[in-house]
């Protein structure tokens, strides 16, 4: 799969599809936001419940980067990126459409958080079934690979910002030409150290470390900071 200068759908107007549209579009790729509601994504007049300033006027800093539907957004990718609240994203998925979506790669980024008890949010990552699982299943003619999960958005794009970018990013899916796909997009991010977990369960891994991210988000004072893994192996396979 050639990934240079690749059509991308990015279904997520929040920090993260804002973040990857943004870096995916300085690389050269060709990308369109996908929302639920256009008009009303346009209309909002208010930063959201992150601080973040409105759709709008994020765009007109950001080349007036194009928004569609989801279904949009799925239809012009050739790899779609699934940037949405992950306890919907399923539904988001439903919008966007298997027709859209069949073949292709969905790079999933999702956790599944309840913000409903206050700040840490509750991990609903379970060792038993990972959202990445569960999109694969309900989408089987795609290629899900989870990736970057584990970081805050601006580590995802921007890798050397901290320590020089030595520090971990994990992939996990089913088909190796889509993983060899992501893995390419990473390291055009300036991502080194990128470790392929396995198939898509081990995305239950990579979901499952968020109660601890969260508490050192706490603990460290600052969202800007990754996990990095040591070893003794020379090679990795
Ligand atoms: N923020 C981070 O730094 C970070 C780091 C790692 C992973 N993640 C994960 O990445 C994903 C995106 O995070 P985010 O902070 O950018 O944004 P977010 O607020 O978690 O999600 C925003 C997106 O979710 C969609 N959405 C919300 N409710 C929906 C519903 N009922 N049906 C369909 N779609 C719905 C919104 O659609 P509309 O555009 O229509 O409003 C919007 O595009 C999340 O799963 C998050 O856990 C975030």
């Amino acid at each position: 799969m050639n990934t240079k200068n690749m059509k991308i759908g990015i279904l997520g107007t929040g920090t993260v599809g804002r973040s990857l549209a943004g870096k995916l579009t300085e690389l050269g790729h060709d990308v369109v936001i996908g929302t639920r509601d256009v008009a009303s994504t346009l209309a909002e007049s208010k930063p959201n419940s992150f601080g973040e300033p409105p759709f709008s006027a994020w765009q007109e800093q950001n080349h007036n980067l194009p928004l569609g539907t989801f279904e949009k957004a799925a239809l012009h990718g050739e790899l779609v990126i699934n940037a949405t609240r992950g306890t919907v994203s399923l539904d988001a998925l439903h919008l966007a459409g298997a027709k859209n979506l069949n073949g292709k790669v969905i790079l999933d980024i999702a956790n599944e958080l309840d913000f409903s008890k206050g700040m840490p949010p509750r991990s609903l990552a379970k060792d038993e079934e990972s959202l990445g699982e569960r999109i694969q299943k309900a989408f089987p003619k795609t290629r899900v690979v989870k990736s970057l999960n584990t970081m805050r958005a601006n580590v995802m794009v921007n890798p050397t910002a901290i320590a020089n970018g030595d520090h971990t990013v994990f992939v996990s899916g089913n088909d190796a030409e889509a993983k060899r796909a992501v893995v390419d997009l990473l390291q055009s991010f300036g991502w080194k150290d990128i470790i392929d977990l396995g198939d898509i369960t081990s995305a239950r891994g990579t979901e499952m470390l968020l109660p601890i991210w969260l508490r050192l988000w706490g603990t460290l004072g600052t969202p800007d900071f990754n996990f990095k893994i040591v070893h003794n192996l020379k090679s990795r396979k």
